[in-house]
Formats: C-alpha cells, structure tokens, sequence
C-alpha cells in the first residue's frame, strides 16, 4: 500500500515551543524505517520537516481573539494542499504535528479530495482529552490548536481570506459524521456546542462504564460502514503516565494499550484514509533524563503503527 507522509514542525497553534521538534523525533525513532520495512508501505514522503518559515509574517497581532491567525492560516492552508495532493492519488495520509491547530490543514485537505474521488463525505474520529470545538469566541485562550474542529465544521466563519476565510464547503466535515474519544477537559463553551449540535462523544466516563471495547463498536456505528475515516490522534489523549510530554496533559486518561486498541479498531475497517499524529513535546518533559520525551515519542510511534496495521496476525 501507499503511504503519503507530511511532517509538520509547527507550534503556532498554541504558545509553548518544542512540538515543533516531535517530526524529527518520531522519525528519528525508526517510525519511517518501521512502515516501510515491517509494515511494507511504499513511502511517498519529501525527507523534509516542514516549518513554512517562508509563511510566517513578520508581524502577526491577534484576531478576533485568535493568537498568530495569520501563521496558522497560512500553514494550515499550504499543508491541506500537501495532504491533498497524496489523498488525490488514493494514497493513505500520515501527518506528523505538530500541535493540533495542523488538524485544519490536514483535514481540509483529505475532506476534499475524498468528495472528489469517491463522491462522498468522509467521517472523523478525534481522540483526545479535548474537543477542540471552541470558537475564536468561547475560546478562553486564544490558541488555534482547541478550535480547529470549530472552523472545519463551519460553526467558525471568517470572511478574510486570511485568515481561514481560504476554508471553503468542500474543505468541511459534517458535525454528524464526528465522533470524540477519550475526553476530560471540556470547556464551558464547548459543552453547549457538543450538546446543541447533539455531537457524538464518548468520554474517558463512557471509557469506564463500557470499556474500550463496547465504545469503539458504538463509535464505529455511529459512522456506518465503509466511510472513509480520517483519525486525528492527540498524543494527550493517553494518561500522562504513558505520554507526559505533551502541552496540556490531564490526568485520567486511556492507557496506552487503549489507545493502541482505537487505532487497531480504526485500522481493522479497511477504511483509513488519513492519520494525524499531534501534541508530541520532546522538550517538555517532567521527568529525568528525558525518560519521558522518550516514554511519550514511543507511545506516539506505537499509535501509529497500530492505525497502519502492526498488529494484524
Ligand atoms: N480547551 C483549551 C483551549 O481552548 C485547551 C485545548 C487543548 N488542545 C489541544 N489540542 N491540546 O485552549
Ligand atoms: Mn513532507
Ligand atoms: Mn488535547
Ligand atoms: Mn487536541
């Protein structure tokens, strides 16, 4: 099978430094070298971390509340023509983030080139402690990287092409075609927009009172059979005992075999189009001697293995 990969060392999506480094470090990992040699994927990838630093304006004051709106449109944009270019040609797509802002690009890019393919729309499924659905308007913090859902689904609009106006229908997902996994950190705001739009969520609640098993076949119901499925995986979706090295960790979390279990389920439906990996720091880590960093980019590594097929006896 063919494999588009793009790896992105972006952080504009939020304000600490150093996801930007997670490309270099997976790939440094051997997670590459393992797709292609263990798993048989034939790697279309350009051996290149991309940082768009040709992109990125000299001067970028918020919006709307929003914090480096010109950086994270124009990166997100030129990274959806990228993930689009691969999808076009029926490969599968790994993103490796980069903080979860990149979603905008990743998504905007396989969404439309699954409508022009296969004339159909396409589901998603977000695993992460977030939901990422706030608007640059409930937005408490202003970072892009807890908003990409809400400007990919249309409930954020923005005329200027600039920021994010670039954004256009056949770019969008459908709110009911979304499933969230593994949530526990939901904004106020978003709690209201998940319950108006009568979104389909399971949260590490649903996780305890099913278990993993019980929620992946109610997620995968939720999207019906043979939908083309992008899975956007947020590192800190796992507990920080397995992935601490991530922005805004919360305790609480899937373990790291649940996590493994959702990309093996995902994988397992034959209808994978596209993966993001995201919110891997190397440089924040809250152990000695890097043991976290370390800890943190295997599990990443481990994630992604099992969307692509590892496990398969
Ligand atoms: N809800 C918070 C915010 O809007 C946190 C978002 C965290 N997002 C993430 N991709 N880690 O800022
Ligand atoms: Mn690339
Ligand atoms: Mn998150
Ligand atoms: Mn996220």
């Amino acid at each position: 099978d063919e494999l588009g990969v793009v790896a992105v060392g972006f952080s504009g999506g939020q304000c600490k430094p150093g996801v930007d480094a997670a490309p270099s470090a997976l790939i440094a990992s051997g997670l590459l070298t393992q797709l292609h040699e263990e798993l048989g994927y034939k790697l279309f990838h350009d051996n290149t971390v991309h940082s768009y630093k040709d992109l990125l304006p000299p001067s970028d004051p918020d919006y709307r509340g929003m914090k480096n709106p010109l950086a994270v449109s124009a990166v997100t944009r030129k990274l959806s023509e990228q993930v689009y270019s691969h999808a076009k040609e029926g490969r599968c797509v790994l993103t490796l983030g980069g903080d979860h802002s990149i979603a905008i690009g990743t998504i905007a890019g396989t969404a439309k080139a699954i409508r022009e393919r296969l004339g159909r729309e396409m589901a998603v499924i977000w695993v992460d402690a977030h939901c990422d659905i706030n608007t640059p308007e409930t937005s408490g913090s202003g970072n892009v990287h807890g908003m990409p859902v809400a400007f990919l689904a249309g409930l954020a609009k923005e005329e200027r092409e600039d920021v994010f106006g670039w954004i256009k229908q056949e770019n969008t997902i459908s709110l009911n075609k979304l499933v969230y996994i593994g949530l526990r950190d939901v904004d106020r705001g978003e709690k209201i927009i998940l319950r108006e739009n009568k979104i389909k969520a399971f949260s590490m609640h649903d996780i305890d009172r099913h278990g993993i098993g019980k929620v992946m076949e109610m997620a995968l119901a939720h999207i019906g059979n043979d939908t083309p499925i992008h899975l956007s995986f947020d590192v800190d979706a796992l507990d920080p005992l397995w992935a601490p090295s991530t922005g805004t960790p919360v305790r609480g979390g899937l373990t790291l075999r649940e996590g493994d279990f959702i990309a093996e389920c995902v994988h397992e439906t034959g209808c994978l189009v596209a993966m993001d990996l995201v919110e891997v720091n190397p440089t924040l880590d809250p152990g000695v001697n890097d043991l976290g960093a370390q800890e943190t980019v295997r599990a990443g590594c481990s994630l992604v293995r099992c969307a692509l097929g590892e496990s398969l006896l």
